[in-house]
């Protein structure tokens, strides 16, 4: 079964200087526990497309289905609970809570998936945290809290992943090491990954690839 179809989708942003387009037209689908790699330049749409997986952007046209249903006909407090307990979001700009330590927003997330805390040391460990568990958000690097953000999305257990650079701020040793973490952790689970990337060898490793450069 595919865990997202996308049909015709249509969607433009209104500004100040007129109507931007970013998708005129495009369809695609990914089965259950695949994986897919969005590539682009910059602009081409790679985030607002992730930004509609996930009911945090609204569409002009067409027909978006997410674990069988129709999106449009999601409630806004339908699209909360699938972002708490069935979709996990790694974004560029981390998500973690200021107040917590790295280890506690862990542990938050899973609390609110209602999943239970599982190694998460152990997660913090694998993807190069250890030692930094108790710091604060703010006390490490960008790369550092992304591959926080990364252990969030593990604790929650989701049925899809939407990843957006996931090491885009990476050096390349790492970037590889977390990519052999994200992949592991997915296959074992069965989940679907979307993940938008520059990286064409990190695509590479994706069951499927769509390249939004044409214009769609
Ligand atoms: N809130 C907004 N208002 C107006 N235009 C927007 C808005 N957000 C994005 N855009 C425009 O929509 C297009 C797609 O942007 P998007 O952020 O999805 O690109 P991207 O592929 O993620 O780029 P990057 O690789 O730089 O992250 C761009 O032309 C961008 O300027
Ligand atoms: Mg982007």
């Amino acid at each position: 079964m595919a865990a997202i179809k996308v049909a015709d989708l249509h969607k433009s942003y209104r500004t100040g200087a007129g109507r931007v387009p970013v998708f005129e037209g495009l369809s695609f689908s990914v089965e259950t526990g695949h994986s897919l790699a969005l590539t682009g330049p910059s602009g081409s749409g790679k985030s607002t497309l992730l930004n509609i997986l996930c009911g945090m952007e609204t569409t002009d046209r067409g027909v978006i289905t997410l674990f069988g249903r129709v999106a449009a006909q999601r409630s806004p407090g339908d699209w909360a609970e699938l972002r708490r307990r069935r979709i996990g979001v790694v974004f560029q700009d981390s998500n973690l809570m200021p107040a917590l330590t790295l280890e506690e927003n862990v542990r938050l997330r899973a609390d609110l998936a209602g999943q239970s805390f599982g190694p998460v040391r152990d997660w913090l460990e694998r993807l190069g945290l250890k030692g930094l568990e108790r710091r604060y958000p703010d006390q490490v690097s960008g790369g550092q809290r992304q591959r926080a953000s990364l252990a969030m999305v593990f604790a929650m257990a989701p049925d899809l992943i939407l990843a957006d650079e996931p090491t885009g701020s990476l050096d390349r040793n790492t970037a590889h090491d977390v990519a052999d973490e994200l992949f592991l952790w997915q296959r074992r689970r069965g989940c679907t990954l979307v993940l938008a990337t520059h990286d064409l060898s990190l695509a590479d490793r994706c069951d499927q690839h769509l390249d939004l450069a044409g214009g769609n």
